[in-house]
């Protein structure tokens, strides 16, 4: 989860070290550092806390060169300490590493390097990286050779980037299971973890695979395969990534600027794609399968956290639009599951960032299976985009508060769209596309009760726990609203389906425990009235979002949030965002630091 960037050209690299680590900021914000490579001396500076601490600590004590590492990072071993923040380096500090990902036999490999003589200062896996290459390139003094037989010796995930101060000419690059883009540009070339970073300065990207070492410098790079040694050609592609607009404009953060860009997220996901005067949907992502598409029968859903609730949106659409059998898994467990599978299953990732590390291991579990692999991806050359024989692009811009809100949004509109382009006889098709048509309007309509959101969601602020629920579509908004709240508030929600509260959750209902119940019109009204009249029986405060004041489940809560009509397969487009709403004023009113909430990183690239 951490963010790994490095530079060789003829500029300061700690230009583009200290650019690109605050772009890569979402993976990980718990410290950071650069080292920078001047006539074989390696000078670092190193903070916990943010990129923008790491620049004063830089500025305040310069670091010069044109050749240097970096790294933002998200702690898997060991605290927050500025002894564990990379770039790590060997004892004599001639190799410095950064890396993302895990070593898992680091104590292994510590302890045979131990009984050699090398010390340890923290308490990183990443540190026997740089002692292990100091340990072989005693024996051949030579940097690739030494790295080379470094990585051979790892075992779990990684994206490894090696300065040597031996070596001034050249930085080395290792992949396995962790994305690593390089740019080229001229006479400089750019390393991110991603290929966001690179964006800004280069379209030319090329993508290690696994097992490959890279061995770059300004003239260019060399792929060579980690085991046989043999080089392998790559050629760039033309990467156009949107690096995003980093302007607030005059909102306070991310999340509040990107809740309010949902209707400009569901126009741009529909654009091009939905011609309703037509009623045909056009989805040229999925134009190369659609003559396999006819022969699917069942449709796996794989997706973590807000995606995978987008996810179950989209089993309910599939399945009611499209006639087709769907079922919704969380990547993490999909990966590791004995489940028989036949060709006539398509699975569907669901995916922001494209970089999920339990859903690209989903994926590869599938590889030389001939199961059609689809996606539904944000960010575009991502590794899940890459790794799809087909899909369809959300269209939402990059997205950079660590909790996601434009992205479900996206998701789940593009879940329409697909829902639609698979319907055979979908009775109600143009009543969706009508229905549709009118959501960015209609969420600009929920956007304006932002007030009155707020004022409730400060009243509830200072509760330990929230109960979410919902029925139908309302049930997976009710796992993202409570999922959201916790996230940015730290308070205690759970999300759950209206008929399971008798089956367990309404033993925690009293007066302290408040409910934010889903109850938008549909055939499930009488339904979802009967568990909200359980919980006032039992003295439990509820916030109720209805589409009808006047309803029944309007009148036995102590506040409600009154948002426009829709049908009801649409309603999560409309109700996720006053639950975006209410989760942000709560944490806002408990001053919490709403876009990059505690313990967490915006893209999970370790498992
Ligand atoms: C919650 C959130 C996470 C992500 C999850 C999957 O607000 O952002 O739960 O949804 O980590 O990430 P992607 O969609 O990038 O695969």
């Amino acid at each position: 989860m951490c963010g790994i960037v490095g530079y060789i050209g003829k500029n300061e690299a700690k230009d583009y070290l200290l650019d690109g680590l605050e772009t890569l900021e979402y993976r990980g914000y718990d410290s950071a550092g650069i080292a920078v490579l001047n006539k074989e001396k390696i000078s670092t500076a190193k903070t916990v806390g943010r990129v923008e601490h790491l620049r004063k600590e830089e500025a305040e004590r310069p670091v010069h060169g044109s050749v240097g590492i970096g790294h933002t990072r998200w702690a898997t071993h060991g605290g927050v300490l500025e002894r564990n923040t990379h770039p790590h380096h060997d004892k004599s500090k001639e190799f410095y590493v950064v890396h993302n990902g895990i070593i898992e036999n680091y104590e292994e490999i510590k302890e045979f390097l131990s009984k050699q003589g090398y010390e340890f200062y923290s308490d990183t896996d990443t540190e026997v990286v740089p002692n292990l290459v100091h340990f072989h390139y005693q024996k051949t003094g030579n940097v690739l050779s030494a790295f080379q037989a470094a990585v051979q010796t790892l075992r779990g995930a990684y994206a490894l980037v090696l300065l040597s101060s031996h070596d001034s000419e050249n930085l080395y690059a290792a992949k396995l299971s962790s994305p690593l883009a390089l740019g080229v540009g001229k006479d400089e070339l750019f390393i991110g973890s991603d290929a966001l970073p690179v964006a800004g300065h280069t379209q030319d990207v090329v993508f290690l695979e696994d097992g490959e070492i890279a061995v770059v410098n300004t003239e260019g790079y060399r792929i060579v395969d980690i085991t046989t040694k043999k080089s392998i050609e790559r050629a760039t592609e033309v990467i156009e990534i949107d690096s995003g607009d980093g302007d607030l404009g005059d909102f306070p953060d991310f999340m509040s600027k990107e809740i309010h860009e949902t209707p400009a997220t569901v126009r741009s996901a529909m654009l091009g794609r939905l011609r309703a005067d037509e009623q045909i949907v056009k989805l040229g992502g999925l134009e190369l399968v659609e003559d396999q598409l006819q022969f699917i029968d069942r449709i796996i859903i794989i997706a973590c956290g807000t995606s995978y609730y987008a996810g179950m949106v989209g089993e309910y659409l599939l399945e009611e639009i499209a006639g087709i059998p769907v079922e919704v898994q969380q990547a993490s467990e999909f990966r590791y599951r004995q489940e028989p599978l036949s060709r006539s299953t398509a699975v569907l990732v669901v995916s922001q960032s494209g970089e999920t590390a339990d859903s690209i291991a989903a994926l590869k579990k599938l590889e030389g299976s001939g199961i059609l692999k689809l996606g539904i991806v944000n960010a575009p050359g991502s590794t899940l985009a890459r790794m799809t024989d087909a899909g369809v692009y959300c269209h939402a811009g990059p997205e950079k508060a660590v909790a996601s809100t434009k992205a479900f949004v996206a998701q789940v509109t593009v879940f329409v769209l697909i829902a639609l382009k698979l319907a055979k006889n979908y009775p109600k098709f143009s009543e969706v596309v009508k229905a549709l048509n009118v959501i960015p309007q209609q969420i600009e309509e929920v956007l304006k009760l932002e007030k009155d959101i707020a004022k409730i969601a400060k009243e509830y602020a200072h509760h330990n726990d929230f109960l979410y629920i919902g029925r139908r579509y309302a049930y997976p908004v009710a796992m993202e609203g409570a999922l959201k709240i916790k996230e940015i508030s730290y308070i205690h929600a759970e999300g759950f389906a209206g008929g399971e509260m008798k089956h367990g959750p309404l033993a925690l209902i009293d007066e302290s425990f408040p409910t934010f119940a889903i109850a938008l019109s549909n055939d499930m009204d009488e339904k979802s009235f009967s568990n909200m009249q359980e919980i006032h029986a039992r003295n439990g405060k509820i916030v109720t979002l209805v589409d009808d004041k006047n309803s029944p489940s309007a009148k036995l809560a102590q506040d409600i949030i009154v948002i426009p009509k829709t049908i009801e397969p649409l309603q999560p487009l409309l109700s996720s965002v006053a639950t975006y709403l209410f989760a942000y004023h709560a944490a806002k009113e408990l001053g919490r630091d709403i876009d990059k909430p505690r313990n967490l990183a915006k893209s999970v690239t370790v498992e």
